[in-house]
């Protein structure tokens, strides 16, 4: 909304409060309200975005806390926490991005923000499609699963599947791809409601919510009696270590995440990784963001199958900035159902 002077505009932001230890909670974010200038200065290279839809993601709690070593620094108390988002541009003094533009990448959690770093700002050529889904499966987390399914798992027709966490952002797009390529697939999740929507609308042949299952090393055997090929993991823990116990010859293990240890004081040990050596397996960790040259190529893949609906997609959207801060902790309680998404401002 624009205030008295020219170009300036009221701002709402997301503030982090304080460093954060253990489960992030609302009350270590608050909203408050700011002015920005709608206005790009010339020769910066920076663009001034109206924030259209943000993206909650489970690699935020690290920038909540104050790590000594990790791939991406620390928000700052008292400022605005950033994130992906999808945007459209009011104001550019950078030659790739011009007034109107549609844009993702990463922004700030607040209705409009100055970026200044655009090595991660891509522009949206396709508008055929839900400008939402440029923050999941368009986006960073549709890259997540490509990345990691098809890249690093070389995934064979007829191969055994297993995805964790496999209702959310990720999850439920590597299940997809696994049908696609002619797997078998399994997914965790953690509610019945999760469970149905794996086999009813991704398609996956089997699901199980992992709170009712004592023993996940006995589930896995029941489920994949051959074993498995490949494991996405989201999760990490117990579940890497019964996964480990039920792997085939020549299994691959895409580490992705491991959201069941993101909040622990002290991270789970694994037990069972003499299963590699035995199994001839491997495990490799990603980021997606070291394979974002290959957006094209997911793009041309993907696109056809959105509209085609060979590929279904299942958000989960937050109106306004004031449920974001909810919003954002739910994924740590999987309050989430499909990927979560903040709705800010209408185009
Ligand atoms: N490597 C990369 O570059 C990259 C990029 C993006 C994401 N990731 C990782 O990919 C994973 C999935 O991300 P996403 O964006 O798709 O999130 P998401 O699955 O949409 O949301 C997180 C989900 O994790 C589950 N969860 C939360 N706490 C858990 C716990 N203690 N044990 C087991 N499950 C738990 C919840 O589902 P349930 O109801 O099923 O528990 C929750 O809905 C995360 O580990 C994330 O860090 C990695």
């Amino acid at each position: 909304m624009a205030t008295g002077a020219i170009d300036e505009a009221s701002n709402m932001k997301v503030i982090l409060k304080h460093y954060v230890s253990g489960s992030p909670q609302e009350t270590d974010m608050h909203l408050t309200a700011g002015t920005i200038k709608l206005k790009a200065s010339a020769g910066s290279n920076a663009v001034v975005v109206k924030n259209l839809f943000l993206s909650c993601d489970p690699y935020m709690i690290f920038k909540m806390m104050k790590l000594e070593r990790h791939y991406s620094d620390p928000y700052t108390p008292g400022s605005p926490i950033t994130g992906y988002g999808v945007a459209k541009v009011l104001d550019s003094a950078h030659p790739d991005f011009k007034k109107d533009d549609l844009v993702w990448g990463l922004t700030g959690w607040e209705e409009y923000s100055l970026i200044t770093e655009t090595n991660h700002m891509f522009k949206i050529r396709h508008t055929d499609v839900p400008l939402s889904f440029y923050a999941g499966i368009l986006g960073m987390p549709g890259m997540t699963a490509y990345i990691g399914f098809y890249e690093l798992c070389s995934p064979q027709k007829g191969e055994y599947v297993f995805v964790s966490a496999a209702c959310g952002a990720v999850g439920q797009l590597v299940g997809q791809f696994a049908k696609l390529q002619g797997c078998y697939v399994v997914g965790s999740a953690g509610s019945n409601e999760k469970v149905d929507l794996l086999k009813n609308k991704f398609g996956f042949d089997e699901a199980f919510n992992y709170k009712e299952e004592p023993d996940f090393t006995a589930t896995l055997k029941r489920l994949f009696p051959e074993g498995i090929d490949i494991y996405f993991d989201n999760v990490g823990g117990k579940m890497l270590d019964a996964v480990l116990l039920n792997l085939r010859v020549r299994a691959r293990i895409a580490v992705c995440g491991m959201i069941s240890q993101y909040n622990l004081e002290q991270p789970e040990g694994v037990h069972n990784l003499t299963s590699i050596v035995m199994k001839q397996a491997r495990m490799q960790g990603y980021l997606v963001f070291e394979y974002y040259h290959l957006y094209p190529k997911y793009l041309e893949m993907i696109l056809p199958k959105i509209r085609e609906e060979k590929v279904v997609y299942v958000e989960d959207i937050a109106d306004g900035l004031e449920n974001a801060p909810a919003a954002l902790v739910g994924l740590f309680s999987g309050r989430n159902i499909g990927k979560q998404v903040v709705a800010v401002n209408c185009l």
